[in-house]
């Protein structure tokens, strides 16, 4: 028993991994590698709107039940992601089929239905994803537009009625450092819980490339998150790289899983550590960036890689 699982074990810090259902079910060595290596699982697109709900008012959660009865069977929490988004929304829920008003009350059964009916098994959700631009403003979405920056709150409000015991994540990418976007969910956060609003935790998504510099200051901005009292969580961690891959920018990609695990591991309420996809076999990262890749800690051959060794090294430690 020497894998990941195992390395952060009595840590306070559980590993995750997205999960791509496709793969789970046709790749036995990645369905073997998701329950050997990871205390928790998060669905990679199955549990978003357009995916749960492709057609108004038919429901589509086999694929979601299929990851919580594997989840059940090897003994792992489950991330919910997503609740609220501007993306990977069905094609029928657009502004022109409804009024702000039909859209207010769309969202609020999006939210029952959907926590209502994985109620009592899911760990965490990510109940609002992605809601801020890089300067810190709201960002522009169907939800903003149509309710206003109440949506927010609301959104968490109706997510807690629905599941009291699940906690509740903001989420987002670029703010794994200070800047202006990781700022405003500081001061979000903040009022959001002056409020009694039941927002629990700040993930950061952790989605980075080597080319860019890894965030020095992480420590000092999870500490901020940490102080105000809500858990914190890396949800989405991959680390791309220009192809081809050299030993240099493996070294590179290695430190940083290191130093975002590092950040997580020295603050009181960090509670869990995720990868975007744990293999470069079913990275979503190639599709997006086409000159880029090799962003997880295993190679296509299921291979672990130095960041895998760093991972479980700096578990070790802890
Ligand atoms: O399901 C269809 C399939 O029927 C069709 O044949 C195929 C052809 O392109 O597309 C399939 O849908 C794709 C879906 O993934 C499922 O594989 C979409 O095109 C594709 O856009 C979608 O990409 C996902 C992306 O979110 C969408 O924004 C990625 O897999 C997923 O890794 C990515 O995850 C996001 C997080 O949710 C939020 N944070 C950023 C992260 C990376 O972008």
């Amino acid at each position: 028993d020497t894998g990941l699982r195992a390395a952060a074990r009595g840590t306070g810090t559980k590993i995750g991994t997205a999960v791509d259902m496709a793969a789970l079910a046709a790749d036995a060595p990645y369905a073997a590698a998701v329950a050997r290596e990871f205390d928790t699982v998060t669905p990679e697109n199955v549990m978003k709107w357009e995916s749960v709900e492709p057609t108004q008012g038919t429901y589509n959660w086999g694929p979601a039940d299929d990851l919580i009865r594997f989840a059940r069977k090897n003994g792992q929490a489950v991330r919910g992601h997503t609740l609220v988004w501007h993306s990977q929304n069905p094609s029928w829920l657009t502004e022109a089929n409804f009024t702000p008003a039909q859209l207010k009350a769309l969202l609020r059964k999006h939210i029952f239905d959907e926590v209502g009916h994985f109620k009592g098994r899911i760990w965490a959700w990510d109940v609002a994803n992605e809601v801020f631009n890089e300067d810190g403003t709201l960002r522009d979405t169907i939800w903003l537009r149509a309710l206003g920056p109440s949506y927010i709150a609301d959104a968490f409000r109706w997510a807690h009625q629905a599941d009291p015991s699940a906690w509740l994540f903001l989420n987002d990418y670029n703010v794994d450092w200070i800047s202006p976007k990781s700022d405003a969910y500081y001061n979000l956060i903040k009022s959001l819980r002056r409020q009694g609003v039941p927002v629990h935790g700040f993930g950061m998504q952790g989605h980075l490339g080597i080319q860019y510099g890894l965030p020095g200051d992480v420590l000092e901005n999870v500490r901020r998150f940490d102080a105000l009292g809500v858990k914190t969580a890396f949800t989405e961690v991959d680390i791309r790289m220009i192809l081809p891959a050299d030993s240099t920018k493996v070294q590179a990609q290695a430190e940083g899983f290191g130093l975002l695990l590092r950040a997580c591991l020295l603050v009181r309420n960090c509670v869990s550590y995720t990868v975007w996809g744990f293999t470069d076999k079913y990275s979503w990262v190639p599709g997006v960036f086409p000159e880029e890749g090799s962003a997880t800690p295993f190679d296509e051959q299921l291979q672990p890689k130095p960041a895998y060794d760093t991972l479980r090294e700096t578990f070790l430690l802890a």
